[in-house]
């Protein structure tokens, strides 16, 4: 039986990748989309949500805006990467289909307190929709099967020398969802620097022809200049596909329990995830965190699954 779940993204590129790999994997029942602001102010995020679902003939699938800025801090977006739509690149027409009315809280809230069985969230953006459904409604927390998330790392940052941007842009929100208690899966920068889109894997999505296939090319093509110039990568990262990824199927990922917490106030290091990989704290485990991946099986499974889009 397919997993429910629900994507909750801030469109950007690989949000959008991570979308079409959702939607394409018989392993998911993707019950809707939740979108928050991150990579662009959540106007856009929500219209480059429904952008990809026009794209890819996803009628049936719902986009539902949630949360416009973080709960404590100023929004931070990131149109030095993902262009001032936050989808530049290929021209993506004005979605016909509207969002809908209800927030993407009362979504999220409503969808788990009724769900037939617990639901896993897949969050792939700051995590303020999450936090703020489980602030609000903490009996969703037995709802949860797991919290997959693209986000943090236990070495790196991107967006300062400590920081992932989901995490800093909203660390108090993951601060929330790390000390809630639900079942944590990170996937951090450590593998999603792993899964790059090198010539070849971009040349196998083009050569599937079709016209999701090209625009998804043209989409990283975009993408791949800002992790050209700023990291001298041969092909730009899929991070939050990775996320949906390690849903369908776990084996391509290897894991390590253990407890990771959120830094509030470091000057420095505000939105650190802070690893204890060797449990130095002896807090208790409240997270797997993917140590490594398998990328040649990782982008077979992303392109077999893109080959369904017309
Ligand atoms: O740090 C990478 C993450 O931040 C990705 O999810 C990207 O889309 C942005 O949201
Ligand atoms: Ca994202």
């Amino acid at each position: 039986m397919p997993l429910p779940v629900i994507l909750d993204c801030d469109p950007g590129h690989d949000d959008a990748v991570a979308i079409l790999l959702a939607c394409a994997s018989p392993e998911l029942d993707v019950l809707g989309i939740s979108t928050v602001a991150g990579n662009v102010p959540l106007e856009k995020t929500s219209k480059n949500a429904l952008k990809i679902c026009e794209l890819a003939k996803l009628d049936h699938v719902r986009v539902y805006a949630g949360m416009s800025r973080p709960l404590v801090k100023e929004l931070l977006t990131a149109e030095e990467v993902h262009g001032k739509s936050g989808l530049d690149g290929p021209d993506l027409p004005v979605p016909k289909r509207r969002l809908e009315p209800k927030h993407s809280v009362d979504f999220i809230t409503e969808e788990l307190l009724s769900h037939k069985e617990p639901i896993t969230l897949i969050p792939t953006g700051p995590l303020t929709n999450i936090a703020m459904a489980l602030v609000r409604e903490p009996r969703i927390r037995n709802h949860i099967r797991e919290i997959v998330l693209m986000g943090g790392a236990i070495a790196e940052g991107n967006t300062t020398p400590a920081a992932e941007f989901n995490i800093y842009v909203d660390p108090h929100a993951a601060d929330i969802v790390f000390r809630s208690g639900v079942p944590v899966t990170m996937i951090g920068l450590d593998v999603t620097h792993q899964a790059l889109v090198l010539p070849d894997r971009l040349q196998r999505i083009r050569d599937l022809g079709s016209h999701t296939a090209l625009v998804v090319a043209g989409l990283i093509e975009f993408f791949q200049e800002h992790h050209r110039v700023k990291y001298g990568m041969a092909g730009p990262p899929l991070h939050d596909p990775c996320a949906v990824a390690a849903v369908v199927d776990r084996t391509l990922f290897q894991f390590k329990k253990m407890h990771v917490a959120i830094e509030l106030e470091g000057r420095l290091t505000q939105g650190r995830t802070v690893c204890d990989l060797w449990n130095v704290t002896g807090n208790p485990v409240n997270s797997e965190v993917a140590l490594s991946i398998d990328a040649p099986r990782f982008f077979d499974l992303l392109i077999s699954r893109l080959a369904k889009y017309p």
